[in-house]
This record gives C-alpha cells, sequence and structure tokens, in this order.
C-alpha cells in the first residue's frame, strides 16, 4: 500500500473511531437490548451491533473494494486475506460494557495483503486512543510509546490472564499454570483482550495470555503492540492465522520465550 493511501485510510477510520467513541458514550445510560450467543455469558448488545453497522456503512461507502471481518457479522467471508482488510472489533469487553459501563474498547487492525499496516483500540469511556501505523511507532492519544526492551524475568513480570487457565481445559495442564501464577509477580483480568494489548504497548503489563482469540479480538493491539517490540503467537510459538480463532501469547521477544518454555511442560 503507498504511504498517501496509508495515510487517507487511518486519517479515515481515526475520525470513524472517535465518532463511534462519542455515540457509545452519549447513550451510555440508555436502557441497552442484551442477547446471549453461545452461552448465557456470551453477550452482544445493540450498541455491539449498531456500532459494527456503523463502521461497515462508513467503509463500504468509501472503500468499496476493501473487506470486512467484525464480530457481529456485517463484515464479509473470507477465506483469505488479500488486499485491504479491516478487522473489527465494535465493542471489545461487552460484559464490561453491560455490567460496568466502562473498560471496553473499540478495536480496529487494518491489514493489507495479510500485513497488520494499522491499529486503533479505543478506550471509550477514559477517551484514550492507542494507535499505530507500521514502522512508525506507536501512541498513547500523542504520547510515543517507549520500545520495550528492558530485559524482565518470568519472577517480577505481570501478565494478564483470566482464571479459565486454572480450569481443566484442552491446551495445558492446570497443575503447570497453578505453578506458573505463583511463579510470576502478579496477574491482572481486565475482560478486554484489546485493552490487553494496550496495557502491554504502554509496559504496564508484561505479558498476556489467552486460551482462545478471534482475530478481532487481536487485530488492532497486536499492530499497536507490535510497534514496541510484542510479539504475538500462539500458546505453542507458531504465528497466529487472522481468519480464525487461536490460542495467545504476547510480551516482548525475552519474556515470550521465558512463557512459551514454561507453558511448553504442561502443553496436552
Ligand atoms: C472478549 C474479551 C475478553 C476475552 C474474550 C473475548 P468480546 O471479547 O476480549 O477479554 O477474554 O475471549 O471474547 O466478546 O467482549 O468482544
Ligand atoms: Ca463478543
Ligand atoms: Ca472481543
Ligand atoms: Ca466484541
Amino acid at each position: 500500500m503507498n504511504h498517501e493511501m496509508l495515510e487517507e485510510i487511518y486519517t479515515n477510520a481515526k475520525k470513524w473511531v472517535e465518532e463511534a467513541g462519542e455515540n457509545i458514550r452519549s447513550k451510555i445510560n440508555n436502557p441497552l437490548t442484551i442477547d446471549t450467543k453461545s452461552n448465557p455469558n456470551d453477550l452482544v448488545t445493540t450498541m455491539d451491533k449498531e456500532t459494527e453497522l456503523f463502521f461497515v456503512s462508513k467503509i463500504k461507502g468509501t472503500y468499496p473494494n476493501h473487506s470486512i471481518i467484525g464480530e457481529e457479522g456485517y463484515g464479509d467471508e473470507l477465506t483469505n486475506l488479500d488486499g485491504t482488510v479491516w478487522i473489527i472489533d465494535p465493542i471489545d469487553g461487552t460484559m464490561n460494557f453491560v455490567h460496568q459501563k466502562r473498560n471496553f474498547a473499540i478495536s480496529i487492525g487494518i491489514f493489507h495483503d495479510g500485513v497488520g499496516e494499522i491499529g486503533f483500540v479505543y478506550d471509550v469511556m477514559n477517551d484514550v486512543l492507542y494507535h499505530a501505523k507500521r514502522n512508525q511507532g506507536a501512541y498513547k492519544n500523542d504520547t510515543k510509546l517507549e520500545p520495550l526492551n528492558k530485559e524482565v524475568v518470568l519472577e517480577k513480570a505481570i501478565v494478564g490472564m483470566n482464571h479459565f487457565w486454572l480450569c481443566n481445559n484442552l491446551t495445558v495442564e492446570v497443575g503447570t499454570m497453578q505453578k506458573f501464577v505463583k511463579h510470576v509477580r502478579g496477574t491482572r483480568t481486565y475482560g478486554s483482550a484489546a485493552l490487553d494489548f494496550a496495557y502491554l504497548a504502554e509496559g504496564i503489563t508484561n505479558g498476556y495470555l489467552s486460551l482462545g482469540l478471534a482475530p478481532w479480538d487481536v487485530a488492532g493491539g497486536m499492530v499497536i503492540a507490535g510497534e514496541v517490540g510484542v510479539v504475538t503467537t500462539n500458546v505453542d510459538g507458531t504465528p497466529l492465522d487472522m481468519l480464525n480463532k487461536s490460542t495467545v501469547v504476547a510480551s516482548n521477544q525475552a519474556l515470550h520465550y521465558q512463557i512459551i518454555q514454561f507453558i511448553k511442560e504442561g502443553r496436552k
């Protein structure tokens, strides 16, 4: 993608993210219609759908040849990442949105021929926008984020992960994860994968683990965190498949290796 096109897409996307955020804030106390999807705790609201539709209509109206992958299904059914693909999570952290009215984000990753070019994670209620263009650094609002080049050992690391790691799961032995939780300095569960990536990029956490994330959970955050040196893979160290669900280990290079090694012994 040429420079001018990238800048134009970035400027439009930023404007639409801010507009969508403003809309959500203005309606935050309005009554919600809440439905469930795969299970009673998998929530979706009219605001998730309204926000995704807003992006789809803006993108398709402006860039009819771009493709869209969106959580709520208003995008396209893709079998490859050819061309320009917008990967959208209109509200990441819907449970927080419903129960807390905060701690959720709009997440957008814009990929070109499979490469993440632009990322946005918008912490809507705090009006904090994390954003990045590939090879141009990552920003929290107007502040450039520092590269994560300090050595961190696992014993001094704060790791974002949820408690399902400590329940029986198909990926890693529970005993290994119990050891892991005791081994690290601390763990955090924020309830929004996109914010987890943003906090990693900011350097306020050091690692992030998930048992199963969809492309829209990670696309924006991966581009942003990648700019400061965060490596994102499956728990076995292989690259993520941006068309399917994956397990996720994200952190700077040195710690990433330590996490992968620790988990290796308990991997199923
Ligand atoms: C969820 C959040 C959560 C993660 C879940 C995701 P949603 O996204 O990112 O932190 O643990 O796996 O599904 O459904 O609120 O957009
Ligand atoms: Ca969801
Ligand atoms: Ca999500
Ligand atoms: Ca969502």
